[in-house]
């Protein structure tokens, strides 16, 4: 027989993270997801790197196909928050409009800031794409020829250069269990 995880009962939110690309979101989305299972949180993880391959794979990166792949993704993250489940979206984002658009549509939106300097994203350089950036092979890219509008009011900023996986992890957690979206 194998080992049924008890679901248990809590509201719907959504966690929100905006960043440059490399500064972490994938990363601590993914580390939270983990945990959430863990302790029978309904969960849904939507990424850029992913829904790009589907939901929206027409799309490219102006600012307009920007918006567009947001909005659909808004579309599907309250669907889910309204029904009860968790939704951790990593999305560049750059644009504060359409922020603030998902935080109007969505239940209980939660604006989670991945902060981590240009230089240090592009010396990580996870995926190779700030070297063709910067020798000009890939156009629009977010930060090197292309915008990215910071967060004003953030509800958690996340300096991943100054913090490990572990303690970003730790510290978002805390933050929701304190508010009772989530169990101990
Ligand atoms: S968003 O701006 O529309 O929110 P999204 O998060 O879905 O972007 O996708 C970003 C991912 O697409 C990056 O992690 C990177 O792998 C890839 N990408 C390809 N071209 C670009 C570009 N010009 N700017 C930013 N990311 C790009």
């Amino acid at each position: 027989m194998g080992e049924f995880i008890q679901v248990i009962e809590h509201s719907g939110f959504v966690m929100w993270f905006t960043g440059l690309s490399g500064a972490g979101k994938t990363t601590l989305a993914v580390a939270l997801e983990k945990e959430f299972r863990r302790r029978g949180v309904r969960v849904e993880l939507l990424d850029g790197d992913s829904v790009r391959q589907s939901l929206t794979k027409d799309l490219g990166f102006s600012k307009e196909d920007r918006d567009k792949n947001i909005e659909r993704v808004t579309y599907v993250a309250k669907l889910l928050s309204r029904n009860n489940v968790v939704v951790l979206a990593s999305f560049i984002s750059p644009y504060r409009v359409i922020r603030d658009y998902v935080r109007s549509e969505t239940t209980n939106f939660i604006e989670i800031f991945v902060d981590a300097p240009l230089e240090v994203c592009a010396e990580r350089d996870v995926k190779g794409m700030y070297a063709k950036a910067f020798r000009g092979e890939i156009a629009n890219f977010t930060g090197v020829s292309d915008p990215y509008e910071i967060p004003e009011r953030p509800d958690i900023h996340v300096p991943t250069n100054l913090e490990t996986v572990e303690q970003s992890t730790q510290r978002i957690l805390t933050w929701l269990e304190d508010r009772g979206l989530i169990p101990r």
